[in-house]
């Protein structure tokens, strides 16, 4: 969703946060802007587009003065305009704000606002808490702590003001807020992606708790009970090399190649932690995967794993839906929540509800520190480093590969799915640049299409989704992935002459199926494109996979198809790692 990013320092904060609010473009970029106060005044630039184009026609790094608050939007309320990007400011032009978030009674305060004579000037949520935190007294704190008491919704926020030109106020209510603590600056951001290339010290806000930044100085509240609260940083992990491009044209080709490493580090766990983690689900009677999109189908997947290996059944759930179920969860439920940003609204809602009900929650994230993270009694990394592609590549092996060390632990075969993901990691590392010219061929034939569908079974079939995901989200080609058996029951009547069928087909104990499946829909004249690692006569083009164990194949079987989806998207011209419509990191319902 929206990324926010401020800085109190002794330096220019225009060329910070223009830097800075690149590296968090990629959670929205309908629009963007920068306040600052300097010399008594509010400087304001905004406007829409990419940042860059943004920073061409307004100069957003020009902006004078050393403390100021920036934004990147992904519109929720307000349509993509001029008016509607943030900064926001209050009638009199004292205060500007930023807002990550949705302010649930904006219609309320809209009316109650209006009545008072404030001046409107956007259809922004946003706005409404620059003119209500003018309605209140005193310092930008105590205006903000009062202003929260009336406000609904998620948010975090960043304030600035004329009156207190040395002052920002950051406050966070169930959206992330980070406060990044360097030798000559304080920084406040959704997450630690804009500062980690100026410090990695850092302090993560939990919910009403407000930072007062100072130049040099931050002091923390509760702003329910207006108490200080003692708040040390911690240490990341991440360096601000990770989080750069390396010479390559988009992070979503970076991050794919970088997976055989990443399978590698993914391996890697504490075993303590990992020891807590397999516990709980020995103790848990009902085990429920919470999870979004990717993190869903890699989910699928574990539940396969967990299955099969160590007999212990779970259920997958749609993050969105589960927290309509999530009220029967009880002391013997164990959530696991799986989740790249760990910030993910409707897993954090989710999970929230179960854990009222006495669940317990294990979780796997990439990012150490995240809201999901800490509101676990079990954690486990992705250990992958950071994941900026909106596209989420590495950070899916890397569940998988969480997921599998989990379930061979709980089985007691950890020395056997060690050795088997080591070999995992050295196929992926070989096959590789085949997969990248043998995808970059095929999507050649693909521009065209507008229809593609994705088949597999058994523990094959999260990765049909995955593909048909990947495909969908970033070449806009529509895309299904389905059981290969379900086909028959209603889709197989679109499959027309040259539809492309992707067949999901390793020589597994879904081969035999899955490949009759696949032959049904050649013989209505789809082309057929065999993912396996033998090549077969039904095929009309292959995708070679590396024989691996039967649990494995899906490893290997979505690197090639990540590759393709990225090949045809740079084939139809657009904008890999950020595409149209989406955020990185979903932190609204
Ligand atoms: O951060 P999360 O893993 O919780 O995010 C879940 C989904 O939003 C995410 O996987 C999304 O589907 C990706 N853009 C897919 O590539």
């Amino acid at each position: 969703m929206c990324g926010i990013f401020g800085v109190v320092g002794h330096r220019p904060a225009g060329p910070i946060l223009l830097e800075g609010l690149k590296k968090l473009e990629y959670r929205g970029y309908d629009s963007c802007g920068i306040a600052s106060v300097s010399e008594g005044k509010l400087h304001v630039r905004k406007g829409i587009g990419k940042i860059d184009e943004v920073e061409q026609r307004h100069g957003l790094s020009g902006v004078p003065g050393t403390v100021a608050l920036s934004h990147s939007r992904w519109a929720t309320h307000g349509g993509v305009t001029d008016q509607n990007a943030h900064p926001h400011t209050d009638c009199a032009g004292r205060i500007a704000i930023v807002h990550n978030g949705i302010i649930e009674n904006f219609q309320e305060l809209k009316r109650e606002l209006h009545q008072k004579g404030h001046r409107i000037a956007s259809q922004t949520d946003t706005e409404l808490i620059a003119h209500l935190l003018e309605e209140f007294p005193g310092s930008l704190e105590t205006k903000m702590a009062q202003a929260a008491a009336r406000i609904r919704g998620s948010f975090a926020l960043l304030a600035v003001s004329t009156e207190e030109p040395h002052k920002m106020v950051a406050l966070r209510c169930e959206s992330p807020l980070v406060i990044g603590i360097g030798s000559d600056a304080i920084y406040a951001a959704s997450d630690v992606m804009p500062f980690l290339e100026h410090t990695d010290q850092a302090i993560f806000l939990e919910d009403h708790e407000m930072a007062v930044i100072t130049p040099g100085a931050v002091s923390f509240e509760n702003v329910r009970t207006r108490s200080s609260v003692n708040k040390k940083p911690r240490t990341l992990q991440w360096t601000a090399e990770q989080a750069g491009k390396e010479g390559h044209p988009h992070f979503m080709i970076k991050e794919i190649l970088e997976q055989p490493a990443a399978i590698q580090n993914a391996m890697r766990q504490d075993p303590d932690k990992l020891e807590k983690f397999v516990q709980l689900i020995r103790n848990s009677r009902d085990v429920k995967f919470v999870a979004c999109g990717t993190s869903r189908h890699a989910a699928l997947v574990g539940r396969y794993a967990i299955n099969r290996l160590a007999g212990k059944t779970a259920e997958v759930y749609i993050a969105s839906e589960f927290s309509y179920f999530a009220d029967q969860s009880t002391p013997d439920t164990l959530i696991i929540a799986v989740s790249q940003s760990g910030e993910t609204a409707d897993v954090l809602v989710g999970l929230r509800k179960a854990k009222a009900k006495g669940a317990k929650v294990a979780s796997i994230v990439n990012v150490v520190g995240s809201s999901i993270d800490r509101e676990s009694d079990a954690s486990l990394s992705l250990n992958c480093g950071p994941e900026i592609a909106v596209a989420s590549t590495k950070a899916f092996t890397a569940q998988l590969v969480v997921l599998y060390v989990v379930a061979h632990a709980l089985a007691g075969k950890s020395a056997e799915g060690t050795a088997a993901l080591k070999q995992v990691a050295a196929h992926a590392a070989d096959l590789m640049p085949q997969w990248n010219e043998t995808t970059r061929a095929l999507a050649a034939s693909w521009t065209e299409h507008e229809h593609v569908y994705f088949l597999g079974r058994g523990v094959n079939f999260p990765v049909a989704l995955e593909g048909a995901l990947k495909l969908k989200e970033i070449s806009y080609i529509h895309a299904e992935g389905m059981p290969a058996g379900e086909l028959k029951h209603g889709t197989l009547a679109l499959i027309e002459t040259h539809t492309p069928v992707v067949l999901l087909n390793p020589h597994d104990y879904t081969f035999v199926d899955t490949l009759s499946n696949g032959s049904e829909t050649k013989a209505r004249g789809a082309r057929l494109i065999g993912v396996s690692d033998r090549s077969n006569e039904a095929y009309d083009a292959y995708i070679p996979l590396p024989q691996v164990a039967e649990l494995f194949y899906p490893l290997v079987s979505v690197l090639p198809l990540q590759l393709l989806a990225y090949h045809a998207a740079v084939l139809r011209g657009h904008d890999v790692d950020r595409p149209r419509n989406l955020a990185k990191s979903v932190t609204v319902r």
